[in-house]
């Protein structure tokens, strides 16, 4: 992936340097915002450079989402700077209190000289994984003038820390605090974090202070080995710029965040653009865009909105989609917009330069043209291509490139330069969402999803925006691909080959990984509470995402597998495992494997190198040759939604999910296939021009010829049958709370009231992580205003819906009234099966189908009975990977102290039986802590 410190002033690869950037470059401009500043007429806030530090303590990847950030605190209650605390890391077992000297600019650096080497005899590299508590004091001075009473939000950019809260000094024993999350990862182009005071600061002069706790936490897998850098101790670096923000004026333009197509040829190489936007005070509505007036007549390009209304609630910031229409070419260097937006009876208008690069189809040289792509119905996303030379004689499929994490491909042309030329192929380079692809999902989910948007995309645009294009260059919408990638790249590779086999030509992995646990084990701390039956049930959230397990989908995918044999980042043990599972599938696997004995992580020749070209020119050349396969094979899935097929084979849905789904084929001929499926209750096969039998078991099934996609199930007395029905095959439960991220829309966040500030700040943080780590766009909207909208016909959003609300919700009532789900609401109280919970710190986090029930979007719940609950439930939403949630989960306040093991119930969710009237009647997979009812892991 891996292991690297975005960095600035270095090789982008070699990421095991910390710069921290001055805060000026890091807060992204605003316009119009602090043009008018002038000391003591504004609020200002200030930063103590004295930092109390407490730690480190171990914990695992990921896990800083179920303890406390806090850990080992309780920020409801005083603390005591004397207090030792046990941790494993510091000789002595013991650790104290510390202080760290800050920055004026807000850099702070703390390291743990008690840290021993020989920590690592006993947990290897993984070892560096520790959490620290720190806190400063933060103070707000009132403007010395009356002319701005409004009070101010913060605008927090936390660099390199995980969570960051804010308390009054004074509050006590009712203080819940109420975690943000901060920018890990130092993604670039990331806006602060826009953050309401806890409490209404003083308006009389009298400044008021705050405390400021940030969750510092060391994941080797980010920051690096510090040994690398010749040195033993790991050093945690953080940045923090906290300044002031007045809602003034109340909606603002973040131009970092705009995206914008090129032109060839004078047309668009992509029909979206998007303009980020934030609201600071105030719900705005969109009402109209336009070209600027004075320009419509001669340009021949015009933009629209969406037919669905755009609202920013207040705080978010979205990337608006405007469709361009374009009926001449164009040639100037900017477009310029007028959007009009409303909220209440208030309006702004606001004008945007989008400054435009053109290219022209006659420069002989091979560009980088950046395309632009709707992705997900309503984010604006970016992406490269690179076209054929221009003399290419017949269309070829294309190169997909997967860069490593912290390459930002859109800022710089690194990563284009770093890959092999293939003239005769498109060169197609997607950003996955975002730099860190894994923040971010490793390649998987939504960065999956981008990956095959891209390629569709590309293949529109060269058809029928552009006209005049060589035949040479068009593409087929469903091609076929050749795969490239290093690191968190390169693990990309192993992962979309391996799910889908059949759209995949040739994979090239560079150094990749296998997978998250395989590169930082879960080995430490928290499994020291945790029933493993129940620690089964969260990482089995995981097995979707594990390559090593999908290999058998690669038999007849070429491989070349690249590896330095002195990686100092993803050691060349991952390649050479990877490699040695495949054989062990498949002792004849076409899959080549290049060690480069005395090479590191990253190197210039990694992939533009002749082994490279000439794989992927062979393959290019026999693309026509395939034919049927004749040996045996073995179809692996764990998640049929994210799964393509292989050789025609397709699973749809499983018998037991959360379980691994195998098929067996075997005795391949004409008339005939035998199958060996595992945990199977639908799958496909498929469509041949003669008709032939599956032979599972002794049970014969038919396949007539030309059928279509003949889906076969298993029906409830075990006999496997043909059928044409979707709606009996497709009813798969939506799976773990990760697939909430795969939404056909924005993902709809619902709040039961506006008044709620709890939820509005719950839903404002979600949009919040969604933007940075993802580039999702998320639309908050009140259920009673989505009650409206829907009406009695209910037009329910089109996208993934999440919903918070206390188990009073009559929506939330109303839905899970409908028994989709075990997961009922009793007398106001949650029920899971038979067991209720209605404790204080309870909470309760679901995955649930979209209330219409369609295929595509789904739900998911969060149900809480105090703040305290939902607290800890968001931060259990998945929004980075490895995050260990399966379907659905009930959360507790040990939780803050044992992690996982303060969960008190999890499980997966199955409709095993269809009931006579085609409705299914739900059962789980599940574990509960206090008691057992029953169902817990039988077997299949
Ligand atoms: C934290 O302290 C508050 C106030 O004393 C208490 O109610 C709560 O149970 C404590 N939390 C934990 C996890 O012990
Ligand atoms: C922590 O501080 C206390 C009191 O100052 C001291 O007695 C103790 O030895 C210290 N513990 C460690 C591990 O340094
Ligand atoms: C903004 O533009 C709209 C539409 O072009 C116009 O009706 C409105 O008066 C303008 N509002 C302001 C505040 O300039």
């Amino acid at each position: 992936m891996g292991a690297r410190t975005p960095i600035r002033s270095l090789h982008p690869l070699f990421g095991l340097v910390y710069v921290i950037l001055a805060p000026a470059a890091r807060i992204p401009s605003m316009t119009s915002v602090q043009s008018h500043l002038s000391l003591g007429s504004f609020w200002r806030a200030e930063l103590d450079t004295v930092w109390d530090v407490l730690g480190p303590f171990p914990v695992h990847a990921r896990e800083q989402h179920f303890i406390s950030p806090a850990f080992p605190l309780n920020l409801s209650q005083p603390i005591d700077f004397h207090q030792e605390w046990p941790s494993s890391y510091a000789d002595g077992g013991f650790v104290n209190w510390t202080k760290a000297i800050g920055t004026h600019d807000g850099d702070i650096e703390v390291s743990f000289p008690r840290i021993r080497q020989n920590i690592r005899a006993t947990e290897g590299w993984a070892a560096l994984q520790h959490h620290a508590i720190l806190r400063t004091t933060l103070t707000i001075y009132p403007p010395t003038s009356l002319s701005h009473t409004d009070v101010p939000h913060l605008l927090v950019d936390l660099i390199q820390g995980s969570y960051f809260t804010l308390k009054e000094k004074t509050q006590v024993s009712d203080f819940i605090p109420q975690w943000f999350a901060g920018n890990i990862y130092n993604l670039e182009r990331a806006l602060p974090h826009i953050v309401p005071l806890p409490v209404t600061p003083s308006l009389t002069g009298e400044p008021t202070e705050y405390d400021l706790f940030i969750s510092g936490d060391y994941e080797i897998r980010l920051f690096g080995d510090p040994l690398v850098s010749n040195s033993e101790m790991p050093v945690q670096k953080l940045g923090i710029r906290v300044q002031t923000q007045e809602p003034c004026p109340p909606i603002i333009h973040h131009e970092s965040q705009d995206v914008i197509c090129d032109f060839l040829n004078g047309y668009a190489f992509g029909n979206v653009l998007g303009i980020g936007i934030q609201s600071l005070k105030g719900w705005w509505t969109v009402e109209s865009v336009e070209i600027s007036t004075a320009l419509t007549v001669t340009i021949g390009v015009d933009v629209e909105l969406q037919a669905t209304p755009i609202v920013v609630a207040p705080l978010q910031t979205r990337i608006l989609p405007f469709f361009l229409r374009q009926s001449a070419p164009f040639t100037g260097d900017a477009l310029q917009l007028d959007i009009y937006l409303k909220s209440g009876s208030l309006s702004e208008n606001i004008s945007i330069s989008l400054p435009v690069v053109h290219h022209q189809l006659a420069s002989s040289e091979r560009q980088a043209l950046r395309g632009t792509f709707l992705f997900a119905g309503s984010s604006p996303t970016a992406f490269l291509a690179i076209p054929p030379a221009l003399h290419s004689p017949h269309p070829q499929p294309p190169v997909l490139a997967l860069h490593g994490a912290g390459v930002d491909v859109l800022g710089g042309s690194f990563w284009q330069k770093s890959l092999p030329e293939i003239k005769s192929s498109w060169t197609i380079i997607p950003t996955g969402r975002t730099s860190w692809v894994c923040t971010g999902l490793d390649w998987h989910g939504p960065s999956t999803q981008d990956v095959w948007m891209a390629l569709a995309e590309l293949s529109t645009i060269i058809k029928d925006r552009i006209p005049g294009l060589p035949d040479a260059w068009m593409i087929p919408i469903d091609t076929k691909v050749i795969l490239i990638g290093h690191s968190n790249g390169g693990q990309g590779v192993w992962h979309i080959a391996s799910r889908f086999p059949d759209r995949i030509l040739a994979a090239v992995p560079a150094a990749g990984y296998i997978k998250a646990q395989a590169y930082i084990p879960l080995t430490l701390s928290s499994g020291h509470f945790v029933d493993p039956a129940l620690r089964a049930i969260l990482e089995s959230s995981l097995t979707p995402d594990d390559n090593d397990l999908h290999v058998s989908n690669l038999v007849d995918t070429p491989v070349l597998a690249i590896h330095g044999g002195d990686d100092e980042n993803v050691p060349v043990w991952h390649t050479r495992e990877l490699v040695a599972t495949l054989k062990s599938w498949y002792p004849r696997a076409d899959v080549t494997f290049l060690e480069d004995p005395t090479a590191g992580h990253w190197y210039p020749s990694i992939l533009k190198r002749p082994e490279v070209q000439n794989f992927i020119e062979r393959v290019l050349a026999s693309s026509l040759e395939r034919t049927e396969p004749t040996g045996a094979f073995t179809l692996t899935v764990a998640n049929p939604r994210e799964s393509g097929s292989l050789n025609g084979w397709k699973i749809h849905r499983l018998l037991i999910p959360g379980r691994l789904a195998r098929l067996r084929v075997y005795n391949i001929n004409q008339f005939r296939f035998d199958i060996e499926p595992s945990n199977i209750h639908t799958f496909s096969a498929p469509e041949r021009s003669t008709p032939y039998e599956i032979h599972i078991g002794d049970q014969r099934v038919p396949v007539r010829r030309f059928q279509g996609e003949v889906h076969i199930y298993r029906d409830g007395s075990g006999i496997w049958r043909v059928t044409d029905i979707p709606g009996v095959t497709h009813t798969q439960p939506p799976g773990r709370l990760q697939t909430i991220l795969l939404s056909p829309g924005p993902i709809v966040i619902v709040i039961s009231k506006a008044s709620s500030t709890h939820e509005l700040l719950a839903a404002q943080r979600l949009a919040h992580v969604l933007l940075l780590y993802h580039k999702i766009d998320s639309e908050i909207i009140v259920e009673s205003v989505l009650q409206a909208q829907a009406g009695e016909g209910r037009r329910w959003p089109v996208g993934n819906i999440v919903f918070i609300a206390r188990p009073s919700s009559l929506l939330a009532e109303e839905i899970l009234g409908k028994n989709r789900t075990p997961v009922r609401i009793t007398d106001g109280t949650v029920q899971i099966n038979q067991r209720r919970f209605g404790g204080s710190d309870q909470a309760v986090i679901f995955s649930h189908p979209h209330p219409t029930g369609t295929g595509g979007s789904l739900a998911v719940f969060i149900l809480y009975n105090d703040i305290s609950g939902l607290e800890r439930t968001l931060r259990l939403f998945p929004f980075r990977t490895g995050v260990a949630v399966p379907d659905w989960l009930v959360v507790s306040e040990k939780m803050d102290n044992f992690g996982a093991g303060g969960i008190e119930a999890a499980g997966y969710v199955h409709f095993l039986r269809p009931v006579s009237d085609g409705r299914f009647s739900p059962t789980t997979l599940s574990v509960e802590t206090k008691q057992s009812v029953g169902n817990g892991l039988e077997a299949q």
